[in-house]
């Protein structure tokens, strides 16, 4: 296959702020967060999801997103985004300012259950009024499908099943559908069938592909997906991350080992890897864990 055919500019969308630290036990304070989003804001990217509006009782860490959007210094040219499950959560999402939102389907019905405490039918009724009420005030929403490939509970997903939920947030009026390889189970063939099946029923441009690289295969699946033209990925600086609904799944895949390959591959990102392992560096050494990104970790040790 000609290299032609990859995207000449991806998108890379930085969830570490949310998907990364949701799962850290300890409460980290609110000037840490806004310490690491504000660094962020500074490497190049356009993208930051910088916190969720859920309910504080399912997951704690993700309470203090409020006072997050409220002291991050923000940069123009970035939409600062959070997760939102329900109309509460839209609400507070908007009061704190929010240039964007997203809400959070799954393709399993048991991932569905654990994750939001409905099912898929349920979930999507209760996600039409939020899309409703955020586009009638012109903020975009994003829409998340979780379990493309497998779920903790249920085991391997069909393809079929994940493009019915992206069609249904689709056509509900998410403007991209992000596909989570919420346990990293996809290996490239896995993740390149599911993606042709979801392209049959919206574009391939409005596709974004969120892997976790709990397995290792995150960037195999990534550039499996880059060869379909997908050009938006999701991606946690340091390979923070987990969610707390799937156990034992790891981070996702680190921002500076996809931006490294995607540099090495001659295709535009506008981000900066050195600024990247900077703020890598900075939040691990925050949380005291190890920087996940092989990348950040051979770079460091040879600086
Ligand atoms: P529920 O218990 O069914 O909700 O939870 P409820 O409406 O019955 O409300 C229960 C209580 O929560 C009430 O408080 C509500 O006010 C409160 P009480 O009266 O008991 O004091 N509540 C809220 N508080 C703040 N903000 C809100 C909110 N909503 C209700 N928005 C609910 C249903 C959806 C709220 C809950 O299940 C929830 O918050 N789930 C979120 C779980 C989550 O954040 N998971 C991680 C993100 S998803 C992910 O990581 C996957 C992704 O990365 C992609 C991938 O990797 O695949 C996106
Ligand atoms: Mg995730």
């Amino acid at each position: 296959m000609s290299l032609n055919t990859f995207p000449r500019r991806v998108t890379i969308f930085e969830v570490g702020p949310r998907d990364g630290l949701q799962n850290e036990a300890k409460t980290i304070e609110a000037y840490v967060k806004v310490s690491l989003v504000n660094r962020l804001s500074n490497t190049g990217l356009s993208k930051i999801e910088a916190g969720s509006f859920v309910s504080p009782k399912w997951v704690p860490q993700m309470k203090s997103s409020n006072a997050v959007f409220s002291l991050i210094d923000r940069n123009d040219g970035i939409s600062y985004t959070a997760l939102t499950p329900n109309l509460k959560g839209l609400d507070a999402a908007i009061e704190s300012g929010v240039d964007e939102v997203a809400i959070f389907g799954a393709a399993s019905e048991s991932f569905s259950q654990k994750n939001i405490n409905c099912s898929i039918n349920e979930s999507l009724e209760r996600f039409r009024p939020l899309v409703d009420k955020a586009l009638s005030l012109e903020i975009p929403v994003r829409g998340y499908v979780s379990c493309v490939v497998g779920c903790p509970y249920e085991g391997f997903i069909e393809p079929q099943q994940v493009a019915h939920v992206a069609k249904e947030l689709f056509e509900m009026g998410c403007y991209e559908i992000s596909l989570g390889d919420t346990i990293g189970v996809g290996t490239p063939s896995k993740i390149q069938a599911m993606i042709v099946e979801v392209s049959d029923v919206m574009p391939i441009e409005k596709i974004a592909l969120h892997c976790h690289d709990t397995y290792g295969q995150a960037l195999a699946n990534i550039y499996a997906a880059l060869a379909l033209g997908v050009s938006v990925f999701d991606s946690s600086v340091a390979g923070l991350g987990g969610c707390p609904y799937a156990k034992g799944a790891s981070g996702n895949v680190a921002t500076e080992d996809l931006l490294y390959m995607l540099d090495g591959m001659g295709i535009e990102t506008g981000v900066d890897l050195e600024a990247m392992i900077s703020v890598g560096d900075y939040i691990s050494k925050q949380l005291g864990r190890e920087n996940q990104s092989k990348v950040a970790k051979a770079y460091l040790a040879n600086s």
